[in-house]
């Protein structure tokens, strides 16, 4: 299974396995209003032939995040009974040629580094891989952070599902890249993939203290 180390940010995307998915639910649980139940993560990972699910995890305490970040790290270490806390995960279905994102999502103290974009980019990746032509997913429209992660990838709006989200009836944004594999969007990931790492290293490299959020 594909996994991605980033040298000198010590930083791994890898496939979910099914004792990674108390830490899942952790994240799952602050990062939708709706989240999946433990059981759904277990039956994607066991039955669902067609779903791939990835995790983002450091494999040390990054430097840059200085004491209060090494605090934070341990802190979810100890809790996750892990040394390498899982940081964000997302995933995806494959179905002919089209991948679709059923879920991505970032520990909220760990966001505004680039990770959401690395996980997306892995999972874009890995869907050209296996030949799909198409990516599509479903954003609520009051999601504007995730809408500007998905522009900044060249997906377009291409429908509205009406009162999608049984919570507040809120309605999906259906969005779509259709040319995943056409020479220039190949090209395209390959530019974001340097500029992903160039920017993991500089907002977590040693000697840049940054800020940790305290939700
Ligand atoms: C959406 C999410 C995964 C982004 O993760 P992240 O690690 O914070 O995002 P990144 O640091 O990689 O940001 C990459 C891009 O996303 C967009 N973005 C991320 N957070 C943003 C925000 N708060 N406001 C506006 N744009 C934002 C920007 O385009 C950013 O690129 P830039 O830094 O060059 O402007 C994260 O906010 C999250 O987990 N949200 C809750 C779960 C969720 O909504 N998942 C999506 C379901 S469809």
């Amino acid at each position: 299974m594909a996994m991605i180390e980033l040298q000198g940010i010590d930083i791994k995307v890898e496939a979910m396995q099914l004792s990674d998915i108390s830490e899942v639910m952790e994240i799952e649980h602050t990062a939708f209003p709706l989240p999946w139940p433990a059981h759904a993560y277990r039956y994607e990972l066991m039955e669902n032939d067609h779903s791939f699910y990835f995790v983002a995890r450091f494999l040390r305490p990054p430097a840059a995040e200085g004491k209060a970040g090494l605090r934070a790290y341990l802190r979810r270490s100890i809790a996750a009974k892990k040394p390498f806390p899982i940081v964000g995960y997302g995933g995806f279905w494959m179905m002919y040629d089209e991948a679709h994102i059923s879920t991505l999502a970032v520990r909220p103290e760990w966001r505004h580094r680039g990770i959401g974009e690395l996980l997306l980019l892995f999972m874009l990746e890995r869907a050209l891989e296996m030949k799909a032509q198409i990516a599509t997913l479903e954003v609520r429209v009051s999601n504007k952070a995730a809408q500007a992660l998905y522009h900044k990838y060249q997906f377009k709006e291409v429908g509205l599902r009406h009162r999608y989200y049984s919570d507040n009836g809120e309605d999906a944004i259906l969005m779509s890249v259709e040319h995943l594999r056409s020479p220039a969007y190949r090209e395209f990931l390959k530019q974001h993939e340097s500029a992903i790492r160039a920017r993991l290293l500089s907002s977590l490299r040693p000697g840049r203290a940054l800020e940790v959020d305290s939700r």
